[in-house]
């Protein structure tokens, strides 16, 4: 496999002084640096911003699915932690983070990194952090793919649904299991004060935001939010109209129109922006005939923060 470089610092959106070079390759999920704004690192990277212009030390900064590692450097780069622990499910992931940090630290900032293979927070023991970051899949696989969740790229977008069990109905309808299950598990793995950001596309009615957090016993805000393509959509939309149906609806909009309506406009929260673009809403099903005739589709993007309710 050809290993190619990419310079990802355009996600960091002025955060990084100086190029990042990172692996790019058909595992890395390294897509659309030359259109941040459409890929989900970009709106992590503007929400740990906010996070820094709190100005609260970060000690031990955890993510979960790292992927490519880009998340941690961009941790690194913003918010300075004292130490990082990066996870994934699958161990090439792991290996592509390994050298990624690795490279990142010749010449970036030298903080130690740990590294740990398995499932959410089950690699962790007792570990504890001020911040857990999470982006991990929502599609549930289907039992004939199974055997590729572990070839590094559809691990990505879907997982396998025997891993989650005990979730509250409707938030298996809307495919917020595994999310759920995270936050169950990622209770123990926080300090007193800690929290975690989820990273989550929502392709669903925003209620549901509110019912995932407390159902699962926590208290959120949303840290920053956008606009922004679907990216991969020939696996990602079919999995979502896939589990639609007489309750379930997801939400997608017709990329360039929604562009349009939201260019110049002062968008100050997720309200506004629902507001904006809600007359262009359509299900995931008429989302998926229509991107394959071609038409690009996009989703709102939020970033949540959420603290455990009781403790
Ligand atoms: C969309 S990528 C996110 C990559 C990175 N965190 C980012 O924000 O760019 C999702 C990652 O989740 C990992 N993953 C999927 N299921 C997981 C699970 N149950 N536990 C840990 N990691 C998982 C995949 O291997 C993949 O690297």
């Amino acid at each position: 496999m050809r290993e190619q470089l990419a310079d990802v610092s355009p996600l960091l959106n002025g955060y990084a002084g100086s190029p990042i070079l990172v692996i790019d390759d058909e595992v890395s999920y390294v897509s659309n640096i030359e259109d941040p704004r459409n890929h989900w690192l970009y709106y992590a990277f503007k929400g740990f911003g906010v996070l820094r212009d709190r100005g609260t030390p970060i000690h031990h900064f955890i993510t979960i699915a790292t992927g490519p590692g880009i998340d941690a450097i961009g941790a690194m780069e913003i918010l300075s932690p004292e130490r990082v622990t990066v996870t994934d499910l699958v161990p090439a992931a792991i290996e592509r983070a390994k050298k990624n940090i690795a490279r990142y630290q010749k010449t970036g900032k030298k903080i130690p990194v740990s590294f740990a293979i398995g499932n959410l927070c089950e690699p962790l023991g007792d570990d504890k952090a001020d911040i857990i970051y999470a982006n991990i899949p929502n599609i549930p696989i289907e039992p004939e793919r199974k055997y590729k969740l572990m070839d590094g790229i559809t691990a990505a977008t879907f997982f396998d649904p025997e891993t989650v069990d005990g979730v509250p109905d409707r938030l298996n309808q809307y495919l917020l299991a595994l999310q759920y299950t995270f936050l169950l598990q990622a209770k123990k793995n926080l300090t007193q004060d800690g929290r975690v950001i989820v990273n989550l596309g929502a392709r669903f009615p925003m209620e549901l935001v509110g019912e995932l957090f407390d159902k699962a016993g926590y208290d959120y805000d949303v840290l920053y939010f956008g606009f922004k393509k679907q990216t991969e959509p020939t696996d990602t939309i079919p999995g979502y109209a896939r589990y639609e149906g007489d309750s379930v609806t997801f939400i997608y909009y017709p990329y360039k129109q929604a562009m349009q309506l939201l260019e110049g406009k002062d968008v100050q929260n997720i309200d506004d922006l629902m507001t904006i673009v809600k007359s262009l809403g359509i299900s995931a099903t008429e989302a998926l005939q229509r991107s394959r005739q071609g038409e690009e589709m996009g989703h709102i993007v939020t970033l949540l923060e959420a603290k455990p309710r009781k403790r």
